[in-house]
């Protein structure tokens, strides 16, 4: 696709899916997929094991079907193999690319990848430009607002991102050593808009349609990107879409939730094999059911699944009462 292509369906549906490690997996984005966003994103990709044909990275680069645009995150911080790794990408049939320059785990940040791309503005255009000379297709950075809360450079760097050839910009509204919990800064992300002539998307503390309006009510953003929102809980997309555009969203009952935690499931199982589905089971699931009286005790006990075939007899004890959703014990 290409740039404009991609800024108007951006501005138009107003929703960018994130990039979540371990969890945007394939499986993942072909359940999201069937909620119709109008773009998925993979989890981060090492650039570097994409140009080794790592067998477990062009794993991760596998497309799911759907209406939707895909893209890919890359991260590194090589520009010659952010490019490479790019053409490689635009030849498997994505859509997109995002750049990742928010990345705090430190094996990402160790080697100058990742948030630490924010520290070296030089390095981080070179990929930019790099990536943007590789392929035809839109490019696009995720930052935060500066690498820790004493070097805020959002405003600076994101302007020499766009002279590079960035097309559009997410802004997660923390600055790099910033726990989850801390409060997002929103006027930074107001200041982008109003300065960069590229869309902006604003990323932070997204759980609800509700908040996804406020953001770009606040922002004036083009588009927003929820994050930990979207884990187990892919109706986030139509309550977003529909939320933005002022339409009527209905949330799943029970049951709905339960048939998709259970296909999500099953399409794990066929990806990874039983093993590594279960293991992902037990942070997934609770996910799911977030909102249940005695999660804690749902959360233990799913530690203790060991074959597949207990997660439905685990499900069953999840109920609808006058009380709410419970997990009987
Ligand atoms: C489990 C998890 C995995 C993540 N993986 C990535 C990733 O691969 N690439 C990236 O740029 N950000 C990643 N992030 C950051 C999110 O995309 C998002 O920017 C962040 O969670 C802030 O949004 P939130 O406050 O709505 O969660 C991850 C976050 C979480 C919780």
């Amino acid at each position: 696709m290409n740039s404009s292509l991609f800024i108007k369906i951006l501005r138009d549906k107003k929703l960018l899916l994130p990039p979540l490690s371990g969890y945007t997996d394939y499986p993942y984005r072909v359940i999201l997929a069937r909620f119709h966003p109008p773009f998925i994103i993979t989890e981060m990709v090492n650039a570097r094991a994409i140009l080794q044909r790592n067998p477990r990275t062009m794993q991760m680069l596998k497309i799911s079907e759907g209406t939707q645009y895909n893209g890919v995150q890359l991260v590194g911080s090589i520009p010659e193999y952010m490019g490479k790794a790019a053409r490689i990408v635009q030849d498997l049939g994505f859509d997109y690319i995002d750049i990742n320059m928010g990345c705090t785990a430190r094996k990402v940040t160790c080697r100058g990848e990742g948030v630490s791309l924010m520290k070296n503005e030089q390095n981080a255009c070179e990929i930019v430009s790099a990536v943007t000379a590789a392929v035809d297709l839109p490019v696009t950075c995720k930052m935060r607002l500066g690498a820790t809360r004493h070097s805020v450079n959002v405003l600076s760097l994101a302007q020499k991102l766009v002279d590079a050839g960035a097309a559009a910009l997410t802004i997660h509204g923390r600055s790099g050593e910033k726990k989850f919990g801390a409060p997002l800064d929103r006027s930074i992300i107001k200041t982008a808009v109003e300065h960069l002539s590229v869309p902006i998307i604003a990323n932070g503390s997204i759980y609800t349609g509700k908040d996804a309006e406020v953001m770009i009510q606040e922002t004036g953003a083009a588009a927003v990107m929820p994050g930990r929102g979207l884990l187990g809980n892919p109706w986030l997309v139509p309550e977003i879409l529909n939320t933005v555009l002022h339409k009527k969203y209905t949330a799943p009952v029970l049951q709905e939730k339960k048939d998709v935690c259970l296909d999500h499931l099953r399409l794990l199982l066929e990806y990874y094999g039983e093993r590594r589905a279960v293991l992902k089971m037990r942070s997934i699931l609770p996910h799911y059911f977030s909102s249940c009286l005695y999660l804690k005790e749902l959360k233990k006990d799913v530690q203790q699944v060991t074959i597949v075939d207990e997660i439905p007899v685990l499900l069953e004890r999840i109920q609808q009462t006058p009380m709410g959703i419970i997990y009987s014990i």
